[in-house]
């Protein structure tokens, strides 16, 4: 299919690397890592492969890499693992109003478990105040759990600032990196954090992997009873096809990290400009700098988001919007309202996500197909003079 992929925030197309890695997994090593034999002990091999590559990618030590089914997972874990484990200390939880559902979605259900919760504001560019990060730690406080970058926006946090104050009041800090990793440099030391989440499917990894860094001493409770396996914290049959692409994965995506970011962002910057300086009544959204190097999100007023993708989709170009169907409620994206827009704005947004294989004649295309799009749909809006 000619498609232009320009959605590579939900999910980016599997490196042939990764397929090559994947496929002996399935056939000839197909052995479960806990058996003792050939094939068991070549399937423990590839995983501690894959730990290692994971670990070299976060510069930390393969003992602190746990494999886990998806993002969402790691997210769970980490989130309902350090509130139980601590307990004693406390039930008060740290968050931002944008994470992600995966972690928004925990926090509600820990919060009807009778913890609390303090979701943070952010400014007009998505970014949290690290010193609202510092007054909103309690006695009680036993978790802090912000995004490392934001799969809307792309809008970066100051995740190392918040990190030396979790370090400093002795509260855990746990950061969804699942956009950043595989797209910037991720260092679990320097960002001062104890629990990171990544999901493989959004490096060209496969779909249904994640992992979950838990630093050296850190206690969370388990998620999943069972067998033996990641060292009696994470049971369950180890998903090795998976893990070997995931390792497979995360050392090309930081292979040329630069070079590949610097060719990525000069794309998304010659498309935010083209779509900014063509068409009428349109902003960027998340923060102009510190912001994911593929990540553009635009809002497109006196319009639906959800028209605009139909249209493009006929167009032949993949993207994804804040609003309604896409998400599957009719309200406009969480995100969008906590940077102040109004709902009529935030439903008009589009996000477009690149990857490096996007081109310089897809990013033309786009350029080229979108303002006629635009002025079809306004031409038909109720709300377009
Ligand atoms: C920031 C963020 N966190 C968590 C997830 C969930 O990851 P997964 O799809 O692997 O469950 C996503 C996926 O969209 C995400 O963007």
């Amino acid at each position: 299919m000619n498609q232009i992929y320009l959605d590579n925030a939900a999910t980016t197309k599997v490196h042939p690397q990764v397929v090559e890695a994947m496929l002996p997994y399935f056939t000839e090593c197909f052995g479960n890592a806990s058996s003792i034999y050939a094939t068991g002990r070549e399937a423990r091999k590839a995983m501690e492969e894959a730990r290692r590559q994971v670990a070299a990618a976060l510069n930390c030590a393969p003992a602190e890499v746990f494999f886990t089914s998806s993002g969402t997972e790691s997210d769970n874990w980490a989130i309902k693992g350090a509130a139980y484990a601590n307990i004693k200390k406390g039930r008060h939880l740290i968050s931002t109003t944008i994470e992600h559902h995966a972690v928004l979605h925990t926090l509600e259900a820990l919060e009807k478990q009778g913890f609390t919760v303090t979701l943070l504001k952010v400014d007009e560019y998505g970014r949290v105040n690290p010193e609202d990060v510092r007054k909103a730690i309690r006695e009680d406080t036993t978790l802090i759990t912000i995004m490392a970058a934001n799969n809307e926006i792309g809008t970066l946090q100051p995740i190392k600032e918040i990190g030396e104050i979790a370090r400093e009041r002795k509260v855990l800090f746990h950061t969804d990196a699942v956009q950043a990793v595989g797209t910037m440099p991720v260092d679990v030391k320097d960002w001062n954090v104890d629990l990171l989440s990544l999901s493989a499917h959004k490096f060209h990894g496969p779909k249904g992997v994640g992992a979950l860094y838990i630093k050296k001493g850190v206690r969370i409770e388990s998620l999943l009873q069972g067998g033996a396996q990641e060292r009696l914290r994470r049971a369950g049959t180890e998903n090795i096809p998976g893990i070997v692409g995931l390792g497979t994965a995360i050392e090309l995506a930081y292979k040329n990290l630069t070079e590949k970011t610097g060719k990525i962002e000069a794309l998304r910057n010659d498309l935010m400009k083209g779509i900014l300086d063509t068409i009428p009544e349109t902003r960027l959204n998340g923060h102009p700098q510190q912001r994911l190097p593929n990540n553009l999100n635009i809002s497109v007023r006196y319009i639906e988001g959800e028209a605009l993708l139909l249209r493009l989709d006929l167009a032949g170009v993949a993207a994804s919007s804040g609003s309604a169907c896409t998400s599957g409620s009719l309200d406009p994206s969480h995100v969008l309202l906590a940077i102040g827009l109004d709902h009529e704005t935030a439903h008009g947004s589009l996000r477009l996500t690149l990857s490096e294989d996007s081109t310089q004649e897809e990013i033309d295309q786009v350029k080229a197909v979108l303002p006629g799009i635009v002025k079809t749909l306004r031409a038909m809006s109720p709300l377009y003079e």
